[in-house]
């Protein structure tokens, strides 16, 4: 996507995130990388893999509210497949935040017997939360901390410096230190990350974007495109991304002066409200897609 290609790749930002990040390695147990549910490929930044080398790490599948669940079962299902723990949650109801404790303990089981051998028992857990920015590390801690916090008793949210947070008793979470930006080299992900909002839409060209989105919803969720914007898919089969916002634009009752069709302002509704999830629980990344991820 050529709009994307201001916003590419900031190797000086990432290298000192990569230094951020190794920095506070040896203060931590383990990494929870938080991935976005609907792409769980495309919003997990590939270089992390080499920077948090070998401490355990497992994978939270967040807003998984908007995403197919199916397809959240099945990435869980791959995950595990690949020996990665991972758990789904969504910060905006709470729902399955109660897992994640529990599978950092048993990510940590072998870790945590040893501590107990030790005499060391009840030690404070210290895990750090990883993941591209608007993927809801703040919304994570946030609730992790409101939902624990009957355990806290009256001891500050914030314990040691501004990223550190206490979420419960024997438990700490690290925010993510520096910005881990995704990677926008591969056009698809790049265009995936753009329609789900991840990039800021004052540098895009808000009517294409709406028209690949089109034709992408309409290639692989045509019937939840059509029911939401009243067309039969072999009207849309042929046309153009662009075409097919007009026809949404129309259908809709969108026009301008002259009755010409407004399609920035369908092309805001189209991305609105695919991103609040008003088109559907959509994923974009599919499962079979990538049958062996790396993490
Ligand atoms: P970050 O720290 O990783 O940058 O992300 P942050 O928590 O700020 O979350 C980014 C946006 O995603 C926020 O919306 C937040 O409410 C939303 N969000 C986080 N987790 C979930 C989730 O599980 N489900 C849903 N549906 N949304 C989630 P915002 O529009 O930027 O702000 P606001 O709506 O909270 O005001």
């Amino acid at each position: 996507m050529e709009e994307l290609k201001s916003i590419q790749w900031f190797p000086g930002h990432m290298t000192r995130t990569k230094r951020q990040i190794e920095a506070q390695l040896k203060l931590i147990d383990a990494v929870a990388i938080l991935l976005d549910a609907r792409i769980p490929y495309s919003s997990c930044n590939p270089d992390l893999r080499s920077i948090i080398n070998n401490k355990p790490r497992m994978v939270v599948l967040n807003k998984s509210d908007m995403a197919d669940p199916n397809e959240t079962k099945k990435w869980l299902n791959t995950f595990r497949e690949n020996h990665i723990s991972a758990v789904s949650l969504d910060c905006k109801t709470g729902k399955g935040i109660n897992t994640f404790i529990p599978a950092v303990k048993g990510l940590l089981s072998d870790k945590i017997q040893s501590w107990k051998e030790k005499g060391m028992a009840g030690r404070t857990i210290k895990v750090m939360v990883v993941g591209i920015p608007n993927v809801g590390k703040s919304s994570f801690i946030n609730r992790m901390a409101k939902q624990n916090r009957a355990r806290t008793e009256d001891r500050p949210g914030v314990t040691r410096g501004n990223q550190w947070f206490t979420i419960g008793k024997g438990f700490d979470l690290l925010d993510t230190p520096g910005v881990l930006w995704p990677k926008f080299d591969d056009k698809l992900v790049g265009e995936k990350l753009a329609y789900i909002g991840s990039v800021k839409d004052d540098i895009l060209d808000t009517e294409h974007l709406a028209g690949r989105l089109l034709e992408y919803l309409r290639d692989n969720n045509c019937q939840q495109l059509c029911a939401r914007y009243r067309m039969e898919p072999n009207e849309i089969a042929e046309l153009q991304g662009y075409e097919i916002l007009e026809l949404v634009g129309k259908r809709r009752g969108m026009l301008i002066s002259g009755g010409e069709i407004n399609t920035e302002r369908a092309a805001a509704t189209v991305l609105d409200e695919f991103r609040n999830a008003t088109l559907g629980r959509i994923t974009l990344d599919r499962a079979e897609e990538y049958p062996y991820v790396k993490i």
